[in-house]
Protein backbone atom coordinates (compact mmCIF):
# COMPACT_ATOMS: atom_id res chain seq x y z
CA UNK A 1 0.00 0.00 0.00
CA UNK A 2 1.58 3.56 -1.16
CA UNK A 3 2.10 5.33 1.71
CA UNK A 4 2.62 9.00 1.95
CA UNK A 5 5.37 11.06 3.08
CA UNK A 6 3.67 11.66 6.33
CA UNK A 7 3.71 8.13 6.15
CA UNK A 8 -0.37 7.63 6.02
CA UNK A 9 -1.63 4.54 3.79
CA UNK A 10 -4.08 5.57 0.92
CA UNK A 11 -6.88 3.47 3.05
CA UNK A 12 -6.27 6.20 5.70
CA UNK A 13 -6.57 9.10 3.35
CA UNK A 14 -9.44 7.77 1.02
CA UNK A 15 -11.03 7.23 4.87
CA UNK A 16 -10.31 10.89 5.72
CA UNK A 17 -11.91 12.30 2.16
CA UNK A 18 -14.90 10.39 2.75
CA UNK A 19 -15.32 11.22 6.57
CA UNK A 20 -15.87 15.05 5.68
CA UNK A 21 -19.37 14.28 4.21
CA UNK A 22 -21.85 14.64 7.24
CA UNK A 23 -25.59 14.53 7.84
CA UNK A 24 -25.56 18.45 6.82
CA UNK A 25 -22.25 18.03 4.68
CA UNK A 26 -23.77 16.04 1.75
CA UNK A 27 -22.86 18.32 -0.98
CA UNK A 28 -18.68 19.67 -1.27
CA UNK A 29 -16.46 20.76 -4.18
CA UNK A 30 -13.14 19.08 -4.39
CA UNK A 31 -11.44 21.89 -2.79
CA UNK A 32 -13.26 22.16 0.42
CA UNK A 33 -12.95 18.18 0.85
CA UNK A 34 -9.10 18.69 0.22
CA UNK A 35 -9.61 21.17 3.15
CA UNK A 36 -11.55 19.50 5.02
CA UNK A 37 -9.50 16.41 4.82
CA UNK A 38 -5.94 18.22 5.45
CA UNK A 39 -4.80 16.81 2.01
CA UNK A 40 -2.69 18.18 -0.33
CA UNK A 41 -4.72 19.27 -3.39
CA UNK A 42 -3.60 17.45 -6.04
CA UNK A 43 -3.60 14.31 -3.47
CA UNK A 44 -7.44 15.09 -3.02
CA UNK A 45 -8.45 16.03 -6.46
CA UNK A 46 -6.47 12.52 -7.38
CA UNK A 47 -8.37 10.61 -4.84
CA UNK A 48 -11.79 11.69 -5.67
CA UNK A 49 -11.27 11.37 -9.00
CA UNK A 50 -10.94 7.67 -8.73
CA UNK A 51 -13.63 7.00 -5.86
CA UNK A 52 -15.69 8.87 -8.98
CA UNK A 53 -14.51 7.08 -11.46
CA UNK A 54 -15.20 3.83 -8.59
CA UNK A 55 -18.88 5.27 -8.25
CA UNK A 56 -18.16 5.75 -4.53
CA UNK A 57 -18.25 9.54 -4.53
CA UNK A 58 -20.55 11.15 -7.79
CA UNK A 59 -20.51 14.62 -9.78
CA UNK A 60 -23.50 16.82 -10.25
CA UNK A 61 -23.64 18.84 -13.07
CA UNK A 62 -22.40 21.78 -11.34
CA UNK A 63 -19.17 19.47 -10.33
CA UNK A 64 -19.36 19.34 -6.73
CA UNK A 65 -19.00 15.95 -5.08
CA UNK A 66 -21.78 13.04 -2.61
CA UNK A 67 -21.65 10.33 -1.13
CA UNK A 68 -22.32 7.91 -4.11
CA UNK A 69 -25.25 5.60 -4.15
CA UNK A 70 -22.63 2.79 -4.75
CA UNK A 71 -21.25 3.36 -1.75
CA UNK A 72 -24.69 3.25 0.00
CA UNK A 73 -24.64 -0.19 -2.05
CA UNK A 74 -21.63 -2.13 -0.45
CA UNK A 75 -21.85 -0.42 2.95
CA UNK A 76 -25.09 -2.32 3.37
CA UNK A 77 -24.88 -5.36 1.87
CA UNK A 78 -24.12 -8.12 3.97
CA UNK A 79 -23.86 -5.47 6.94
CA UNK A 80 -25.21 -5.90 10.62
CA UNK A 81 -27.47 -3.05 10.36
CA UNK A 82 -29.07 -3.92 7.35
CA UNK A 83 -30.39 -7.24 9.32
CA UNK A 84 -31.22 -5.59 12.31
CA UNK A 85 -32.77 -2.91 10.56
CA UNK A 86 -35.18 -5.95 8.23
CA UNK A 87 -35.99 -7.52 11.79
CA UNK A 88 -37.10 -4.62 13.30
CA UNK A 89 -38.74 -2.27 10.58
CA UNK A 90 -41.96 -4.12 10.29
CA UNK A 91 -42.72 -3.53 14.18
CA UNK A 92 -41.75 -0.11 14.17
CA UNK A 93 -43.95 0.35 11.85
CA UNK A 94 -46.99 -1.03 14.38
CA UNK A 95 -45.44 0.88 17.17
CA UNK A 96 -45.52 4.05 14.58
CA UNK A 97 -49.11 3.41 13.64
CA UNK A 98 -50.05 3.00 16.91
CA UNK A 99 -48.82 6.29 18.52
CA UNK A 100 -48.38 8.17 15.36
CA UNK A 101 -45.43 9.94 16.95
CA UNK A 102 -41.52 9.46 15.76
CA UNK A 103 -40.15 5.48 16.09
CA UNK A 104 -36.28 5.08 15.80
CA UNK A 105 -33.65 1.87 15.62
CA UNK A 106 -30.01 2.82 17.20
CA UNK A 107 -27.11 1.22 17.62
CA UNK A 108 -23.89 2.09 19.12
CA UNK A 109 -21.36 3.34 17.16
CA UNK A 110 -17.86 4.58 18.09
CA UNK A 111 -18.83 6.06 21.61
CA UNK A 112 -22.53 7.51 20.33
CA UNK A 113 -25.87 6.19 19.22
CA UNK A 114 -25.87 5.74 15.38
CA UNK A 115 -29.52 6.07 14.05
CA UNK A 116 -30.17 3.30 11.58
CA UNK A 117 -33.84 3.95 10.88
CA UNK A 118 -36.56 6.67 11.96
CA UNK A 119 -39.84 6.61 11.51
CA UNK A 120 -42.33 9.79 11.11
CA UNK A 121 -45.56 11.17 11.10
CA UNK A 122 -46.26 14.76 10.07
CA UNK A 123 -48.16 15.45 13.50
CA UNK A 124 -45.41 14.30 15.29
CA UNK A 125 -43.32 16.39 18.33
CA UNK A 126 -40.22 18.09 16.72
CA UNK A 127 -37.34 15.44 16.70
CA UNK A 128 -33.94 16.04 15.67
CA UNK A 129 -32.89 12.53 15.15
CA UNK A 130 -31.83 11.44 11.62
CA UNK A 131 -31.08 8.02 9.69
CA UNK A 132 -27.68 7.91 9.55
CA UNK A 133 -27.26 10.86 12.52
CA UNK A 134 -25.59 10.66 15.52
CA UNK A 135 -26.55 11.56 19.39
CA UNK A 136 -24.37 11.43 22.78
CA UNK A 137 -25.09 8.30 24.29
CA UNK A 138 -25.36 9.95 28.14
CA UNK A 139 -28.19 12.84 26.20
CA UNK A 140 -30.63 10.46 24.03
CA UNK A 141 -33.11 8.08 25.36
CA UNK A 142 -31.84 4.91 22.88
CA UNK A 143 -28.13 6.41 23.60
CA UNK A 144 -28.91 5.79 27.58
CA UNK A 145 -30.16 2.19 27.17
CA UNK A 146 -27.19 1.50 24.43
CA UNK A 147 -24.62 2.71 27.41
CA UNK A 148 -26.04 1.04 30.24
CA UNK A 149 -25.71 -2.54 28.53
CA UNK A 150 -22.23 -1.44 27.10
CA UNK A 151 -18.93 -2.62 27.85
CA UNK A 152 -17.64 -1.60 31.40
CA UNK A 153 -14.77 0.07 29.86
CA UNK A 154 -16.52 2.01 27.26
CA UNK A 155 -19.51 3.14 30.10
CA UNK A 156 -16.77 4.35 32.44
CA UNK A 157 -14.99 6.25 29.83
CA UNK A 158 -18.65 8.14 29.01
CA UNK A 159 -19.11 8.66 32.79
CA UNK A 160 -15.22 10.36 33.25
CA UNK A 161 -17.11 12.85 30.94
CA UNK A 162 -17.40 15.76 29.72
CA UNK A 163 -20.90 15.35 29.69
CA UNK A 164 -22.54 17.80 27.48
CA UNK A 165 -25.60 19.22 28.31
CA UNK A 166 -27.98 19.24 25.12
CA UNK A 167 -31.45 19.90 26.62
CA UNK A 168 -32.78 21.44 29.47
CA UNK A 169 -32.74 17.85 31.31
CA UNK A 170 -29.80 16.15 29.99
CA UNK A 171 -27.76 14.18 32.96
CA UNK A 172 -24.39 16.10 33.21
CA UNK A 173 -23.48 14.74 37.15
CA UNK A 174 -21.85 11.21 36.57
CA UNK A 175 -23.14 10.04 40.30
CA UNK A 176 -26.44 10.86 38.33
CA UNK A 177 -25.99 8.61 35.38
CA UNK A 178 -23.99 5.96 37.03
CA UNK A 179 -27.58 5.37 38.95
CA UNK A 180 -29.82 5.89 36.04
CA UNK A 181 -27.66 4.09 34.14
CA UNK A 182 -28.00 1.01 36.93
CA UNK A 183 -32.43 1.66 36.96
CA UNK A 184 -31.87 1.41 33.28
CA UNK A 185 -30.40 -2.10 33.64
CA UNK A 186 -32.69 -2.75 36.29
CA UNK A 187 -36.03 -1.71 35.07
CA UNK A 188 -35.51 -2.67 31.11
CA UNK A 189 -36.42 1.05 29.94
CA UNK A 190 -35.59 4.80 30.08
CA UNK A 191 -37.78 7.76 29.99
CA UNK A 192 -35.89 10.84 29.75
CA UNK A 193 -37.78 14.33 29.52
CA UNK A 194 -36.02 17.20 27.84
CA UNK A 195 -32.53 15.64 27.57
CA UNK A 196 -32.24 16.23 24.18
CA UNK A 197 -35.69 18.95 23.83
CA UNK A 198 -37.62 20.53 26.21
CA UNK A 199 -40.73 19.71 23.92
CA UNK A 200 -40.03 15.96 23.79
CA UNK A 201 -39.91 12.97 25.98
CA UNK A 202 -37.56 9.95 24.62
CA UNK A 203 -38.81 6.47 25.85
CA UNK A 204 -36.24 3.54 24.80
CA UNK A 205 -35.87 -0.04 25.45
CA UNK A 206 -32.78 -2.70 24.64
CA UNK A 207 -33.37 -4.71 21.85
CA UNK A 208 -31.48 -8.38 22.56
CA UNK A 209 -29.81 -10.23 19.73
CA UNK A 210 -29.00 -14.17 21.23
CA UNK A 211 -29.15 -12.03 24.73
CA UNK A 212 -27.16 -9.72 24.11
CA UNK A 213 -28.22 -5.58 23.95
CA UNK A 214 -27.42 -5.07 19.80
CA UNK A 215 -30.05 -2.13 19.66
CA UNK A 216 -32.63 0.43 20.85
CA UNK A 217 -35.65 0.69 19.96
CA UNK A 218 -36.88 4.23 21.04
CA UNK A 219 -39.74 6.68 20.35
CA UNK A 220 -40.07 10.51 20.38
CA UNK A 221 -42.91 12.05 22.79
CA UNK A 222 -44.54 15.14 23.31
CA UNK A 223 -43.11 15.97 26.94
CA UNK A 224 -46.28 15.79 28.63
CA UNK A 225 -47.81 12.42 26.58
CA UNK A 226 -48.17 9.17 29.08
CA UNK A 227 -45.21 6.75 28.38
CA UNK A 228 -46.86 3.76 29.48
CA UNK A 229 -48.53 2.86 26.26
CA UNK A 230 -45.60 4.00 24.57
CA UNK A 231 -43.67 1.84 26.46
CA UNK A 232 -45.90 -1.08 26.24
CA UNK A 233 -46.04 -0.70 22.24
CA UNK A 234 -41.88 -0.75 22.18
CA UNK A 235 -41.27 -3.72 24.98
CA UNK A 236 -43.76 -5.84 21.94
CA UNK A 237 -41.89 -4.75 18.90
CA UNK A 238 -38.53 -5.42 20.29
CA UNK A 239 -39.61 -8.95 21.64
CA UNK A 240 -40.85 -9.70 18.08
CA UNK A 241 -37.68 -8.02 16.30
CA UNK A 242 -36.01 -10.74 18.31
CA UNK A 243 -37.74 -13.27 17.40
CA UNK A 244 -37.13 -12.54 14.00
CA UNK A 245 -33.74 -12.10 14.11
CA UNK A 246 -33.38 -15.47 16.22
CA UNK A 247 -35.02 -17.10 13.13
CA UNK A 248 -33.46 -14.79 10.58
CA UNK A 249 -36.57 -15.26 8.48
CA UNK A 250 -37.22 -11.78 7.26
CA UNK A 251 -33.68 -12.50 6.08
CA UNK A 252 -33.93 -15.31 4.13
CA UNK A 253 -37.48 -15.03 3.19
CA UNK A 254 -36.67 -13.07 -0.11
C1 LIG B 1 -34.19 10.64 22.37
O1 LIG B 1 -33.71 9.64 21.81
O2 LIG B 1 -34.31 10.68 23.57
C2 LIG B 1 -34.55 11.80 21.53
C3 LIG B 1 -34.09 11.90 20.24
C4 LIG B 1 -34.44 13.01 19.48
C5 LIG B 1 -35.23 14.02 20.02
C6 LIG B 1 -35.69 13.90 21.32
C7 LIG B 1 -35.37 12.79 22.08
O3 LIG B 1 -35.55 15.08 19.25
Amino acid sequence: MANSASGESMIARVVRVIDTFGVDRTVQTASEIGRRAGLPSSTAHRIIDELVDEGLLERDLEHRVRLGTRLWELALRGSTALRLRQAALPHMESVQAELREHTQLAVLERDEALFLERLSHPDAVSNITRVAGRLPLHASSSGLVLLAHADPALRERVLEGPLRAVGPNTITDPAVLRRALAEIRRSGFVSAPGSIEAVSTGVAVPLRDRGEVVAALSVVLPREAPVEPALVALRDAAARSEADLRDDAPLTRQ
